[in-house]
């Protein structure tokens, strides 16, 4: 006899990309900035190791809701903050999602949209992207309470236009939730939704763009109604002292994230040709990662291994649409450049 929910007893759980310990391994496996936090970060996180940290945090975060307001434009009361994203995304499953409810999940996206679903024992409804990852008009399902978008979209790179975007808000019944992690990477978004559709949470991390996958922040936007039903279900202190100054001091250096962004799009272009010359089928990517589809001669699972053993981790998700594909992180020049001297050798080509 099992103590857990069925539902709990039948699900696999999310596995999280691989995180080595120590080593000298070329990382390109998850999606993390390959360039230091801004040194303002630092500087406001060793100040704020201090004798306070006896006392809990602001249990809503509210200087770091102000500064995101003043970044995007929109009221401190239409944001909440998480311990990252993946925070705010339960928070949202677990607002909107009960048993036999219906969430639509695109397919391939992030997995982990799957699991947060299958803990409420929802009914997962999975609507396959296009062969080019534009989403066909199958989407809106009815009665779905919630609709997850990655946009960018991850594995993939690729972006649904916010026109688009908008048209399916309006369409679908539930929530729509555009999960942005990457939009920092992207030459457009989706936070102008917000104020057109009561329907719409973007999502934000400062996982890649600011360096700080390490400090768990992420960020909800969304009109009040749905904020202040979301506010209810976070844990009370679910962003710490730390956290809180972390943030205010990544999103007040701007400059900092956009030179590391644009290096990043800049190695992204490198990587993406170099890949395509040799036979790769690279999706254009508004990502801080490439999605490649290898040559028909080689075997993509053979190939993630072969750079493995030679400690560079890229990501194989062994699946229907992605098992002929490589997703990887744009790393410094340096690292790139590794890894296509490693390619190169593995694959023969001169
Ligand atoms: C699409 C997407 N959303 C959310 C996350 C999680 O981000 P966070 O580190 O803020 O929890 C990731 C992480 O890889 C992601 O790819």
């Amino acid at each position: 006899m099992s103590y857990f929910r069925k539902n709990i007893d039948n699900m696999e759980g999310y596995v999280p990309g691989e995180q080595p310990k120590g080593g000298n391994v070329v990382k390109l496996n998850t999606n993390e900035n390959p360039y230091p936090p801004s040194p303002a970060v630092i500087e406001a996180l060793q100040k704020e190791i201090n004798g306070d940290l006896r006392l809990y945090p602001d249990p809503i975060a509210g200087s770091a809701k102000n500064e995101i307001g003043k970044l995007f434009n929109i009221s401190p009361n239409s944001v909440i903050v998480g311990n990252g994203s993946d925070d705010v995304l339960t928070m949202i499953i677990r607002s909107f999602v009960g048993p036999g409810d219906k969430v639509v999940i695109p397919y391939p996206t992030y997995s982990l949209y799957e699991t947060l679903a299958e803990l409420q024992d929802g009914e997962i409804c999975n609507i396959d992207f296009n062969d080019d990852f534009s989403l066909s008009d199958n989407i809106v399902v009815k009665d779905a309470r919630v609709t997850f978008l990655s946009n960018p979209n991850s594995p993939s790179g690729t972006m649904i236009p916010p026109e688009k975007v908008l048209d399916i808000a309006k369409k679908i019944e539930g929530v729509l939730v555009v999960d942005e992690a990457y939009a920092d990477f992207a030459e457009t978004n989706c936070v102008g939704l917000i104020d057109k559709c009561p329907n719409v949470i973007v999502l934000r991390t400062l996982s890649k763009s600011y360096s700080l996958a390490g400090l768990r922040l992420g960020i909800g936007m969304a009109q009040e109604e749905l904020i202040n039903g979301m506010t209810k279900v976070k844990d009370s202190y679910n962003v710490d002292r730390l956290g809180i100054v972390g943030l205010v001091a990544a999103l007040k250096d701007q400059d900092h994230m956009q030179d590391n962004a644009e290096k990043i799009k800049k190695t992204r272009v490198f990587l993406s040709e170099s890949l395509t010359n040799w036979g790769f089928h690279v999706h254009p990517s508004q990502s801080n990662f490439i999605f490649a589809k290898c040559p028909g001669n080689v075997n993509a699972n053979e190939l993630f291994s072969e750079l493995k053993n030679r400690q560079i981790l890229v990501r194989y998700f062994n699946k229907p649409k992605t098992d002929d594909c490589l997703r990887i992180t744009i790393g410094t020049d340096d690292e790139i450049k590794t890894l296509l001297t490693n390619i190169a050798d593995i694959l023969k080509i001169s």
